[in-house]
Order: structure tokens, then C-alpha cells, then sequence
């Protein structure tokens, strides 16, 4: 049996990973970490990762980047690989994600669906085909309860249009007043409200004609099953920066 710990524990995510951690075969919810869990989940949830008593295996990981130095400080001296859900992180988070991966296993996605994966590869295809001459916009929706924007997925999406030129367009993330006009940007919208579980379309915008590529999440089990799939992948793995691409391979 692998054993998880489960960060993030009294979080949506972290309700749905515990679910479907309680009738599976081969990997069981051994822990949790969470500073605010207000229901009994099930198992024992520590406070901080300071005060784990017992070892994991696996860490997943679908709370706050406020947790990522402590996290990745108790992986690295544990030797416990971790799969980050997370969103939101800075580009010093991002780095020090980078340097933990060399001394653990480490896993990291803003999106764990099989659909958004494809959707990213089908994205880098339509931008190398339309070219220049089609405008890229993203647009995302989420639920009220979101705290960062753009997306994760948004962000992967745009970089995926991006290889297509190189890396070289900048990201701008929605517009008011008097913006000028469009320059050779890749647009980001984040819409908010309800219970929306995660919306994504991308639009090439040309002369006449617009090409969307889209993915529709409705529920977040399929967030939690991906990650639930990339634990028991990485469990045991030696150190090193691991995405779906190596859990899925090419498409
Ligand atoms: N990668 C993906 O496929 C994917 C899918 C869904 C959500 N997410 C991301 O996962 C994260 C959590 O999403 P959610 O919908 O479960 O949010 P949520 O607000 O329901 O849950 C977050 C949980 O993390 C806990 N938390 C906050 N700070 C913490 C800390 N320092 N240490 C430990 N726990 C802490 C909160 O108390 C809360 O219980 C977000 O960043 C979201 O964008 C990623």
C-alpha cells in the first residue's frame, strides 16, 4: 500500500483525493496537513508539515503556495516525493520547485486531466499551423472561490501557443480604458462566479474566421483521479522535475 499525505486535506480537492483514496486498492490516505480543517476527515491532520510524526510515501499537494518552502523543505530532508496541484506560484516558487527536484522526486501540474493535456498539445499544433496571422485569446472560468488569475491551465495553454513562436509573445491579462490596439500578445481572461469547476477556450482569431479549442472540467474528480495516478507513478521515483507528459507520454 502507498502511503499518502494529503495536503490540503480539508480543501475541496483535498475532500475529493480523500474519497477516492477510500476504496482504492493500492495507495491509502496515511495523514493529512492542513491549518484549517473545520469537519473530521477521516484521519489524523497535522497543522503544519513541522509537526508530521509519521513517514509518507507520496505527498499530494492541492492547498496553497503559502505551504510550498515547508513542503518542499520536509520532502527534500525526508526524501518523500511530491506532487503538486497547487496554483498560483511565483517565479522564485517556481525556482525553488526546480532546486528541490534535484535532490527528490517532483511532480508538478496545474492541470491532472487528461483532456487538458490533449488540449495543450492540440493548442501548440493550431499555433504552428495558423501562424502569426491569428490573434490568440484565452479565456477561463472558474468558480467565486478561486484566489489566483489566470489559471494554472491558462498559463499552460499560453505557453503551449508559445512554443509555436519561440516564447517570444507577452502575456496580457485582460484590458481596460484606453489599451491601444492589439499587439502581438497571447490575451488572458479570467471570468468568476458560482460553483464553476474549470472552463477553458482558446481562440485563434484571424481575418474572417476564428478556430476555438476548448475543455469543459465538470467535477473535480478527475483533477483528484489524475493526481491519485501520478502519486503511485512517482512513489519511489529518484529525484528529478516530472509532469504529465512523463506520466502519459507523448500523445
Ligand atoms: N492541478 C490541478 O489539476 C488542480 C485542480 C484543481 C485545483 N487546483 C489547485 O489546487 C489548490 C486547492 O484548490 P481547492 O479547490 O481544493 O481549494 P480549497 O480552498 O477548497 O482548499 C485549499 C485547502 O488548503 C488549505 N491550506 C491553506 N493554506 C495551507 C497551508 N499553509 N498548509 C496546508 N494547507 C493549507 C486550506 O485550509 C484549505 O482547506 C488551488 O491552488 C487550485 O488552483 C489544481
Amino acid at each position: 500500500m502507498i502511503k499518502i499525505a494529503v495536503c490540503g486535506a480539508g480543501g475541496k480537492m483535498g475532500a475529493n483525493i480523500l474519497q477516492l483514496l477510500k476504496d482504492d486498492s493500492e495507495a491509502v490516505a496515511a495523514c493529512g496537513i492542513d491549518p484549517r480543517v473545520f469537519d473530521a476527515v477521516g484521519i489524523t491532520v497535522f497543522s503544519s508539515f513541522k509537526d508530521i510524526t509519521e513517514k509518507p510515501d507520496v505527498i499530494i499537494d492541492f492547498s496553497s503556495p503559502a505551504v510550498l518552502e515547508d513542503e518542499l523543505d520536509y520532502a527534500v530532508k525526508n526524501n518523500v516525493p511530491a506532487v503538486i496541484g497547487s496554483t498560483g506560484f511565483t517565479a522564485e516558487q517556481l525556482e525553488l520547485i526546480n532546486r528541490a527536484a534535484k535532490k527528490v522526486a517532483v511532480f508538478r501540474t496545474a492541470n491532472f486531466s487528461l483532456g487538458v493535456n490533449l488540449l495543450c498539445e492540440l493548442v501548440k499544433r493550431a499555433a504552428e499551423t495558423l501562424g502569426e496571422k491569428f490573434d490568440i485569446e484565452i479565456i477561463e472560468k472558474h468558480h467565486s472561490q478561486k484566489i489566483d488569475a489566470p489559471s494554472g491551465t491558462a498559463i499552460m495553454l499560453a505557453d503551449s501557443a508559445n512554443s509555436a513562436f519561440a516564447d517570444k509573445k507577452p502575456y496580457v491579462n485582460g484590458r481596460e480604458g484606453i489599451c491601444g490596439k492589439r499587439l502581438n500578445e497571447i490575451g488572458m481572461h479570467a471570468v468568476r462566479g458560482g460553483t464553476i469547476v474549470g472552463e477553458h477556450e482558446v481562440l485563434f482569431c484571424g481575418e474572417d474566421e476564428i478556430v476555438t479549442l476548448s475543455h469543459s472540467a465538470r467535477s473535480k474528480k478527475v483533477f483528484a483521479a489524475g493526481a491519485i495516478k501520478a502519486a503511485k507513478w512517482l512513489a519511489g521515483k529518484s529525484a528529478g522535475l516530472y509532469d504529465m507528459k512523463d506520466l502519459l507520454g507523448d500523445f
